[in-house]
C-alpha cells in the first residue's frame, strides 16, 4: 500500500511535467510556425506582386541612348496606350480619382492639384519645386517615381525605358 502510493506520486510527478513541457512546446512551435508564414505571405502578396506586374526594375538606370526630347518628338501614342495597362490598377481616365489621382488632363496640369485627392506631403512639397507636369518633368518621374519625388505614395518602380516612358506621355496628352 504505501509502496505502491509512493510509486504512484513518483510516477505522476514524472509524467506531469513531460506532459506539460510536450503540450508547451507543441502549442508553441504551431503558433510561431502560423506566425511567421502568414507574415510573409501576407508582405509577400500586399507589396511585392503588386509592384512588380506594374512593370520596370526597381534599379532602372537611365538609358545610356537618344534623350527624351529626340525620342518624345516621335513617340507613338498608340504603344502609349498599351503601356497605360500598367498604370490602370490605380488611375483612371475619366476623372474620377482611384488609388492614384485621374490622369485625364495631366499633362500640362498642376502638380498635385487634383482637390478631390488626398496626395502624399511629399508631393505636395514637389509642386512648390517642380509645380507643372511639363512632358519632360512626367518622364523624369515616370523613369523611378520615389527617387523624383521624395516621400510619394505612388508604389510604382518606373519605366526604365525611354521609349515606354515617351509613348506613355503622347498618349496621355490625347487625354483631355
Ligand atoms: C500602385 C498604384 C499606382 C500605379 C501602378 C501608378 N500610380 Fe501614379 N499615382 C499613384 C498615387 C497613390 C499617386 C499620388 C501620389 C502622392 O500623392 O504622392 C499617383 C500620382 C501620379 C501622378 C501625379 C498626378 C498629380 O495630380 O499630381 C502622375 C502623373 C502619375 N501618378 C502617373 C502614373 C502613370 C503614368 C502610371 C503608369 C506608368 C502610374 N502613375 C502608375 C498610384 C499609382
Amino acid at each position: 500500500m504505501f509502496n505502491t502510493m509512493t510509486l504512484t506520486k513518483a510516477a505522476g510527478a514524472i509524467i506531469a511535467p513531460l506532459l506539460l513541457i510536450m503540450l508547451v512546446s507543441w502549442g508553441a512551435s504551431s503558433l510561431f510556425g502560423v506566425g511567421e508564414g502568414g507574415h510573409g505571405e501576407e508582405s509577400a502578396q500586399a507589396y511585392t506582386i503588386p509592384v512588380a506586374d506594374a512593370g520596370g526594375d526597381a534599379d532602372a538606370a537611365a538609358d545610356a541612348g537618344p534623350d527624351f526630347a529626340t525620342v518624345y518628338a516621335s513617340a507613338d501614342a498608340a504603344a502609349g496606350e498599351k503601356g497605360f495597362s500598367k498604370c490602370k490598377a490605380c488611375h483612371k481616365i475619366d476623372g474620377s480619382d482611384s488609388i492614384g489621382p485621374h490622369l485625364n488632363g495631366v499633362v500640362g496640369r498642376a502638380v498635385a492639384s487634383d482637390a478631390a485627392f488626398a496626395y502624399s506631403d511629399g508631393m505636395k512639397a514637389h509642386a512648390t519645386e517642380d509645380p507643372t507636369w511639363t512632358p519632360e518633368a512626367l518622364e523624369h518621374f515616370l523613369l523611378n517615381p520615389k527617387a523624383a519625388v521624395k516621400g510619394t505614395k505612388m508604389s510604382f518602380a518606373g519605366l526604365p525605358k525611354v521609349e515606354d516612358r515617351a509613348n506613355l506621355i503622347a498618349y496621355l496628352a490625347t487625354l483631355q
